[in-house]
């Protein structure tokens, strides 16, 4: 299996670290503070990681917990970078009961990473994510923002493959 990709610490990139102090400054004194730091943070930076919730939690003067709880709670943050594409398996129960672990293990099988894992060349994100609100649909994966239903194992390969070509299309 792949090592996933290695990640820089914004904090070390003295561009990045310029834009997390610039945040906190302009939004720490707000009413709830953490919370529009941080997304702000992953608007910007495009991920938090632990190293950068430590930092955030000093410079706010609040406890390192509360801010660790934010970020873990909600799957808009994530603590790595993602890839170009993310892949989401919904996990609601409608697409669990459907099969939705099989086609996580099937990927895992063809990508070689685990979800909230990126591709060691940065180019797809596997996540899981709560109901979509297509239950009908069960089981729904979510490429990119858009739903396909009733997906099954044997399809996976062919949706990362159409990933795959539309990046070496663009490319091209
Ligand atoms: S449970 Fe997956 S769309 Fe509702």
């Amino acid at each position: 299996m792949p090592e996933p990709a290695k990640i820089r610490d914004p904090l070390d990139m003295p561009e990045q670290r310029r834009v997390i102090d610039r945040t906190i400054d302009e939004f720490m004194h707000l009413p709830g503070a953490a919370m529009v730091v941080l997304n702000n943070l992953q608007g910007r930076i495009g991920y938090i990681t632990k190293p950068m919730q430590a930092y955030i939690a000093e410079r706010m003067n609040v406890p390192l917990s509360k801010i660790h709880g934010v970020v873990s709670f909600y799957s808009f943050f994530t603590t790595e970078p993602r890839g170009k594409h993310v892949v989401k398996f919904c996990i609601g129960t409608a697409c669990y009961v459907g099969g939705a672990e099989q086609l996580i293990d099937k990927t895992k099988q063809v990508l070689g990473i685990n979800p909230g894992q990126t591709t060691p060349d940065g180019m797809i994100t596997v996540e899981v994510c709560r109901c979509v609100g297509a239950c009908s649909q069960a089981p729904v994966i979510v490429v990119d923002d858009l739903n396909h239903g009733k997906m099954q194992a044997t399809r996976i390969n062919n949706v990362i493959n159409q990933i795959l070509q539309s990046e070496a299309v663009s490319a091209a």
